[in-house]
């Protein structure tokens, strides 16, 4: 059934890029909890994207990069926030340095494709692909992330080294840049080759170094809120639906002027209760989980009408694929409807689009004829037209 509560996970096809780990024995025994190096998990033919379109990237001014120069001692480790220049490049450096950019899976097609790899897990949980670029010897310190990392050798080699579980209490070195911890404590270690992956769970101390030069590496990270986040922008989210008329209203009083009352309490938490349905908690996550990571994406399409989706499914010929940077995903409610969710917004599905709602949320990439299939009815071809027409899908020759 498309819309059951929960699955069972040992029923999942073995994926290659999990070696010989089954994705039931990854989720039981590793995801966050520890590290596991699976060796030869990609087969890359080619670059996902060359050395001079990474730097090219990080010129741009919506691309979010750093050069890190590793200088000898901690205080003369240097950070440049992009967007860099030409200059930044050309200079000449005795020392080792490593070039980091943030959101690749946003702007470069191939690399958006190679997320397919990891629709095991929710996409909503995804944050974006880093890719980092880096001579020998370099690398960015120990630290800990908050995220789920898997970190792929693209090209050259790199030493990883894992250690403790740390928290926001570990202590940090003293640079006012760079979160580096002061203590590492190595566990293990491994050299990655071309195509070996390293999962890190969230809090774990990790460390690379470029054995290599031009050593690329691509870091899938996966999100999570924080209780905080959570809290903080369900409230936000419900309060911009409500009245300014609506007050809280007198539960009782006692005897005592001074006193907060327990009917007091109980009377704001009954308030707070009563927002803390399925139905507001899945509007909400679903319009904060997809929120673009990047707000100037380009995304203007040229405007499809129906006569032209129409031809295009004649010509049965080429693929509809989701924007570059565009996050998606939906939640079937209670009454049985489905809502699509996309860069922030709520759409609700008309229930004759809602097989083809599943398909490219699930996919990404539809082949034309399989997409005909599934907008033979005019609500699902306008669900696609408004998608389309808000540059949130596009069609391509592959
Ligand atoms: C890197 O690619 O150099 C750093 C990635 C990470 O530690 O998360
Ligand atoms: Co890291």
């Amino acid at each position: 059934m498309s819309h059951a509560t929960g699955f069972d996970i040992s029923s999942l096809a073995p994926l290659s890029h999990l070696g010989d780990l089954s994705v039931a024995e990854f989720i039981t025994d590793y995801w966050q909890q520890k590290p596991v190096c699976i060796r030869n998990a990609v087969s890359f033919q080619e670059a996902l994207l060359e050395v001079d379109e990474l730097a090219g990237l990080a010129l741009e001014s919506e691309v979010e990069s750093r050069l890190i120069e590793n200088d000898g001692d901690i205080k003369d480790w240097r950070v440049t926030h992009g967007p860099l220049t030409e200059g930044d490049f050309n200079k000449e450096r005795d020392f080792p340095w490593t070039l980091l950019v943030q959101g690749v899976d946003c702007f470069v097609p191939q690399v958006h494709d190679f997320l397919a790899k990891f629709r095991f897990l929710p996409s909503w949980r995804l944050d974006d692909i880093m890719v980092s670029y880096a001579t020998k010897g370099a690398g960015v310190g120990a630290h800990y992330d908050r995220y789920d990392v898997f970190l792929i050798q693209g090209e050259g080699q790199r030493l990883w080294q894992v250690g403790q579980t740390c928290n926001e209490n570990s202590p940090l070195m003293a640079h006012d840049q760079l979160s580096l911890l002061d203590q590492f404590h190595m566990t293990q270690e491994f050299i990655l080759n071309p195509g070996d992956m390293l999962y890190v769970p969230p809090l774990i101390a990790h460390k690379g170094v470029a054995v290599s030069d031009a050593c690329v590496t691509y870091s899938v990270g996966f999100r999570s809120p924080s209780h905080a986040e959570v809290l903080s922008t369900f409230a936000d989210d419900r309060g911009m639906d409500m009245s300014a008329d609506l007050r809280l209203k007198d539960c009782g009083f006692t005897t005592n002027s001074g006193e907060i009352s327990a009917l007091d309490i109980e009377g704001l938490m009954t308030l707070m209760r009563d927002q803390i349905t399925p139905e507001n908690v899945a509007q909400w996550f679903g319009k904060h989980s997809t929120e673009p990571k990047h707000n100037g994406l380009d995304m203007a399409e040229e405007a499809m009408d129906l006569i032209e989706l129409e031809s295009i499914i004649k010509d049965a010929y080429g693929v509809l694929r989701v924007s570059e940077g565009v996050r998606l995903a939906y939640t079937w409610q209670g009454d049985g409807g489905l809502t699509l969710f996309v860069q922030g917004d709520a759409l609700p599905c008309p229930p004759e689009a809602t097989a083809f709602v599943e398909a490219i949320s699930n996919q990404w990439l539809l082949e034309v004829d399989e997409m005909a299939q599934l907008v033979k009815n005019d609500a699902a071809k306008a669900m696609l037209l408004i998608l389309h027409n808000q540059g949130y899908l596009y069609f391509a020759d592959e």
